[in-house]
């Protein structure tokens, strides 16, 4: 069965969240092959995504970045008609296994996007809370101290604190951003999902996001898809390299230490994309 940790839904008995610190979590995925309806789009990805590490994932534009990372906690099946075969397994325990609800699965597995997406028609304060509110709230812990908690760890409680009453959208698209990192952490996830997170903003917004990571992996394992070379220098320990070939189908052609891979690929198309050469 597949342990669920933070169920805590309004007519169950509270459930302790476990701070994500006390334990590092694993993703590793096994020949996963994703479909959008009869077009095969990434195949037979197998990749160990390490605990208190970042990884990034790199690649031309349609090589399969995004479709890979929704596999990661199940919103690609979100998708009408798309389809996964082989398995991701979170410390061990496939999520694509019968019976998984994938709700608890994403609760687990916590996703932000290229575009920061804050609920518009919600306060500051309100985007962080509505997750806890759903998920259930951490005995001990009243809601206003995990909202607060979870602006701290983004950076963005003195920003923000004089005005939590205001909508999301008010606030500049790094503050924006850095607000959806807040409401996903809020609800304790164990793996961080990145998609471009930096892809529509400037720099000096996209170095702070940058910082953030670097210091959220301490306590989770984080996963940044990125087209953003020197992004993936700067902030990653462990890079994925993806290519789709002449079949416009996506694999991993190389992954190792982000320095090897930028410093001495080993496959002549990671170093032709490495050094400029295409995509
Ligand atoms: N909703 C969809 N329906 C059909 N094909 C899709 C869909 N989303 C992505 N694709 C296709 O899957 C491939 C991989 O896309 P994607 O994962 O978005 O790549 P990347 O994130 O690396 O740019 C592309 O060929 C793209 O056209
Ligand atoms: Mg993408």
């Amino acid at each position: 069965m597949f342990p669920v940790r933070t169920a805590a839904v309004a007519a169950d008995p509270p459930e302790p969240l476990q701070p994500a610190s006390d334990q590092l979590h694993s993703l590793e995925t096994r020949r996963l092959s994703a479909w959008y309806g009869e077009r095969l789009a990434i195949r037979d990805v197998n990749l160990s995504f390490a605990p208190g590490q970042i990884t990034a994932i790199i690649g031309p534009s349609g090589c399969g970045k995004s479709t890979l990372v929704r596999c990661l906690n199940r919103m690609h099946e979100v998708t009408p008609g798309a389809s996964v075969t082989g398995s991701v397994l979170l410390d061990g325990d496939d999520i694509y296994a019968p019976g998984v609800d994938p709700v608890l699965v994403r609760r687990r597995i916590g996703m932000v996007f290229q575009r920061p997406n804050p609920f518009p028609t919600m306060s500051i304060f309100d985007n962080v809370a509505v997750g806890i509110r759903l998920n259930g709230v951490d005995v001990g812990k009243s809601l206003s101290d995990l909202v607060w908690e979870a602006l701290d760890r983004v950076g963005l409680w003195n920003e923000v604190k004089d005005k939590l009453r205001q909508p999301g959208t008010a606030l500049s698209g790094g503050e924006q951003q850095r607000l959806c990192i807040a409401r996903a952490l809020a609800i304790a996830p164990e793996i961080l999902l990145l998609d471009e997170p930096t892809g529509a903003l400037d720099p000096a917004a996209t170095l702070k996001i940058e910082e953030l990571l670097r210091q959220l992996k301490n306590e989770f394992t984080i996963v940044i898809v990125t087209h953003n070379m020197q992004q993936a220098a700067r902030v990653s320990d462990v890079t994925a390299f993806m290519l789709a070939g002449p079949d416009r189908v996506g694999t991993v052609v190389e992954v190792g230490p982000t320095r090897q891979i930028f410093t001495s690929p080993k496959d002549r198309r990671t170093e032709d994309y490495i050094t400029g050469r295409f995509g």
